[in-house]
């Protein structure tokens, strides 16, 4: 009796363990709390989709979705589930379609986390820096999810970047400013703030100001880019990653094509 105890509990905790290895299971929690999409990734159609405790690389050209990963297996300083994510990245070329593009950042509101970004990620990545986002103004009861930047076109490197951000599920354009916060090891994100006038933002671009719902309801994260000589916008809601892009080649959304993946129905 007590031996045969003994050996169903071997059972249950063999099936728990095999259970807690096998629970990269994104139609569990069918919902994408990040992207990334990263142009040092081998493939310019992978996204990586961040979804409770685990990543995954989906293609959206074939929608093909890889195997999971453990997001703290790989930057184990971050917060999960997260807020946004995205590449601090910069089209220099757009003949050759070359990028600028050093590093990564994590947000779960207030904090981030930067690492460098790359082609593979290994176990245990480095943290660059961390720090906490201010929004400008009060906005302690206010919802911030997702994540994309403009670099500076004079000076990539520049901590004045374009942010491009979620408050209250809007999409909203601000202006940035990273500095390093006196007497702390960490870094802070000044956003909004209306009296942030570099030469490395755009004329007018301090203030934040909002898309509208011209996008829908941006219930996750945002990416943005140029593909194909179009200017595509990414990002994901409740039901799904949405895929639009625009057909003049510019920066405007004139005429937008959507393009809808949904992250339940993939296998
Ligand atoms: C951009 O890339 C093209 C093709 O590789 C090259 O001919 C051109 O000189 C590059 N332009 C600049 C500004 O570097
Ligand atoms: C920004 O600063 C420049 C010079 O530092 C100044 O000429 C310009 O008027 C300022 N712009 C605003 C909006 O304050
Ligand atoms: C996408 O990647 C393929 C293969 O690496 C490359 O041949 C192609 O030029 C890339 N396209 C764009 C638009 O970057």
């Amino acid at each position: 009796m007590f031996l045969l105890i003994n050996f169903s509990l071997i059972l249950v905790f063999t099936a728990l363990f095999v259970g807690a290895k096998e629970i990269a299971n994104p139609c569990k929690n069918p919902k994408i709390d990040a992207i990334i999409w990263s142009s040092k990734l081998r493939k310019n159609t992978s996204l990586l989709i961040f979804n409770q405790n685990y990543f995954y690389e989906f293609d959206f050209e074939n929608e093909e979705l890889g195997e999971g990963r453990r997001i703290n297996e790989v930057w184990s300083q971050i917060k999960t589930p997260i807020d946004g994510a995205t590449a601090l990245r910069l089209l220099i070329n757009k003949t050759s379609m070359k990028f600028f593009e050093e590093e990564i950042m994590f947000f779960k509101d207030p904090k981030y986390w930067v690492y460098k970004s790359k082609e593979k990620y290994d176990k245990n990545e480095e943290l660059i820096r961390s720090g906490i986002f201010k929004f400008y103004g009060v906005h302690n009861n206010h919802i911030h999810k997702s994540l994309s930047f403009t670099l500076s076109r004079k000076n990539p490197r520049s901590p004045y970047r374009t942010i491009y951000t979620g408050i209250n599920n809007m999409y909203f354009v601000c202006g940035s400013l990273e500095r390093k916060q006196i007497r702390m090891n960490e870094y802070e994100m000044v956003i909004g703030d209306p009296s942030l006038n570099s030469t490395d933002l755009a004329p007018n671009v301090n203030e934040c100001k909002s898309y509208g719902k011209k996008y829908g309801d941006l219930i996750g994260d945002v990416e943005k880019r140029l593909y194909m000589n179009r200017l595509y916008l990414i990002h994901v809601n409740e039901k799904a990653l949405v895929i639009a892009y625009s057909d003049d080649s510019g920066t405007t959304f004139k005429t937008v094509q959507m393009k809808k993946s949904h992250f339940l129905m993939l296998k």
